[in-house]
């Protein structure tokens, strides 16, 4: 698609929504209080708001390669941060979805210069699960297994922190592991049970 096209788009989509409400675009630009963050893939096939439906100012977004929460990853703890803190977020999805070329990336053991620290995150999930992911023989079995497992490993990433755990007990914020089938468009929870995670965790914060 041309960048013409784009702008076309755009001034359509305005006017589709001062059709609907003339003050549409003043009441967006007052504030945002979302009641999700979401941290997801970077993938261009994997749309937030489309695949749930939701419209501007009701979710917070994030998403990097493979949706990954590295601990010491400046972008994401803060994303995390300012949602739980400021906009007080009451629910964070970390959401996966099936063939994601990260992961795919990640599973094998080719040099990709500057991405190797990052698909590291994911190497070291795979290395945490090494026995039980072994036993799948059949490869796309094994790579969707993977990719629930990143998204588990990447939630307990977001629940070791301290603002995470301080919503948690302070007004029941919850986080949720979910993968997008991009096979059907269906959304999966895998219900993670965030509680027990919290309390596994040997170091609070
Ligand atoms: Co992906």
């Amino acid at each position: 698609m041309e960048t013409d096209q784009l702008f076309k788009n755009n001034r359509k989509w305005v006017l589709e929504k001062l059709k609907q409400d003339p003050n549409y675009f003043s009441k967006l630009a007052k504030g945002q209080a979302p009641e999700y963050l979401y941290i997801g893939c970077s993938d261009s096939r994997v749309s937030a708001e489309a695949m749930m439906g939701a419209e501007p100012g009701e979710l917070f977004v994030h998403r990097n390669i493979a949706n990954v929460v590295p601990n010491t990853d400046l972008n994401v703890m803060s994303v995390i941060n300012y949602a739980v803190v400021y906009l007080k977020v009451n629910n964070i999805i970390v959401c996966g979805h099936y063939n994601c070329g990260g992961i795919n990336a990640a599973m094998k053991t080719s040099d990709l210069c500057i991405l190797n620290p990052w698909l590291r995150n994911i190497r070291d999930v795979y290395r945490m699960h090494k026995p039980e992911l072994e036993k799948i023989e059949d490869e796309e079995n094994k790579f969707k297994y993977l990719v629930r497992l990143n998204v588990r490993e990447q939630c307990v990433n977001v629940l070791k922190t301290k603002e995470v755990q301080d919503a948690i007990k302070e007004r029941g914020l919850r986080v949720h592991a979910w993968v997008f089938d991009i096979h059907t468009g269906k959304l999966i929870d895998l219900e993670l049970d965030f509680q027990s995670v919290i309390r596994n965790l040997k170091d609070l914060y």
